[in-house]
């Protein structure tokens, strides 16, 4: 692959007409979202997308999710149901994914959702994607701007690091807010089922159905299902009490020995936030990570995700 000059783009209406115009000519824009930094491109040119996994190095049976500037918008990719009417209602835009049935001759590339019959969707909140995707018009199909089994980029320096020379361009928005990627409920039966914990959480969205999340199925193709993914180059360590001689400690709540602490308060939500920057500050690539217990509530589920999938045995 020819290296590309990566253009760095700035948040305002100069930056914002240039990654719109890119995404129009095909090529690869990465935008910041609340939770994440998303990879776009137009979620109906083939060849754009197929540039997506190239750029990633990610496998092809691995789909990606579609974004939209208006709820609205999704009636014409997806069966829509009275489900998703009540979860877009009460959560988008926000980080909330809905896998819902595809309609037949939708012009959304196969590519996009690896040849399934579904399709993930979400309005994300943050202002410059619904800017942009606003200006550009049309679906956008995002993974994490990270190459395929890193860490998730949570910041524009974190993207370049990961990207420079695969990509045209990424749009500088700070810091992510939410600092984990979307949950993910799949809707493509009767029962709603919860494909990956994340930025929302899951006990909000079973308030709002009035019924449990089923957690797993038979039709779930899902999410980062490699067992090793989100993965720091040295080895991870979880549930960590203290701190083994040679280690680095990641702290969560009143630790004292930990080198970064997600929250010193205990707060799920600025843990959240922290996660993947912090992950990539104390990882140097051979001293082991170790790392607090977090609860396993709200917010927590999604952090404890990602850090099981950072500490899986490698390939
Ligand atoms: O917060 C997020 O969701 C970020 C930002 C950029 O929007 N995006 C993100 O994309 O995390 P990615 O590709 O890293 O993760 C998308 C997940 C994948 O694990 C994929 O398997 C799952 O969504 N997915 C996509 N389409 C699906 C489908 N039709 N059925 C089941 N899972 C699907
Ligand atoms: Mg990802």
């Amino acid at each position: 692959m020819t290296e590309l000059a990566t253009l760095r783009l700035d948040a305002d209406d100069r930056g914002l007409d240039r990654a719109a115009a890119i995404l129009g000519a095909g090529g690869l824009v990465a935008f910041p979202t609340e939770t994440v930094y998303g990879l776009g491109a137009n979620a109906c040119n083939g060849r754009a997308v197929a540039r997506i996994f190239a750029a990633k190095g990610r496998p092809r049976f691995n789909p990606l999710i579609v974004h939209l500037a208006e709820a609205q918008a999704a009636r014409a990719f997806v069966a829509w149901s009275d489900k998703a009417e009540t979860l877009a209602t009460r959560f988008w835009p926000g980080p909330l994914t809905l896998v819902l049935p595809l309609l037949p001759g939708s012009p959304i590339s196969p590519l996009v959702t690896a040849d399934l019959p579904s399709l993930a969707l979400r309005v994300p909140a943050h202002p410059l994607a619904r800017a942009l995707l606003r200006r550009f018009g049309g679906p956008v199909a995002a993974p994490s701007a990270n190459p395929s089994g890193r860490i998730s980029p949570t910041n524009a320096d974190h993207v370049a690091a990961g990207l420079s020379g695969r990509i045209e361009a990424i749009l500088d928005g700070g810091p992510c807010p939410v600092g984990v990627e979307s949950t993910i409920v799949g809707l493509t039966d009767d029962t709603p089922r919860l494909l990956r914990p994340g930025g929302l959480a899951s006990e909000e969205i079973e308030a709002a159905l009035g019924c449990p999340l089923a957690t797993s199925g038979p039709e779930v193709t899902a999410p980062g299902q490699l067992a090793s993914h989100y993965a720091p180059t040295a080895p991870v360590r979880l549930n960590a009490t203290g701190k083994r001689p040679g280690e680095r400690l990641l702290g969560f709540g009143a630790v004292a020995e930990a080198d970064l602490n997600l929250s010193p308060s205990g707060d799920l939500t600025e843990a959240a936030a922290n996660l993947f920057a912090m992950l990539h500050r104390i990882d140097d690539g051979t001293v082991p990570i170790a790392v607090s217990p977090i609860p396993e509530t709200g917010l927590g589920r999604a952090i404890n995700d990602r850090l099981r999938r950072a500490a899986a045995p490698r390939d």
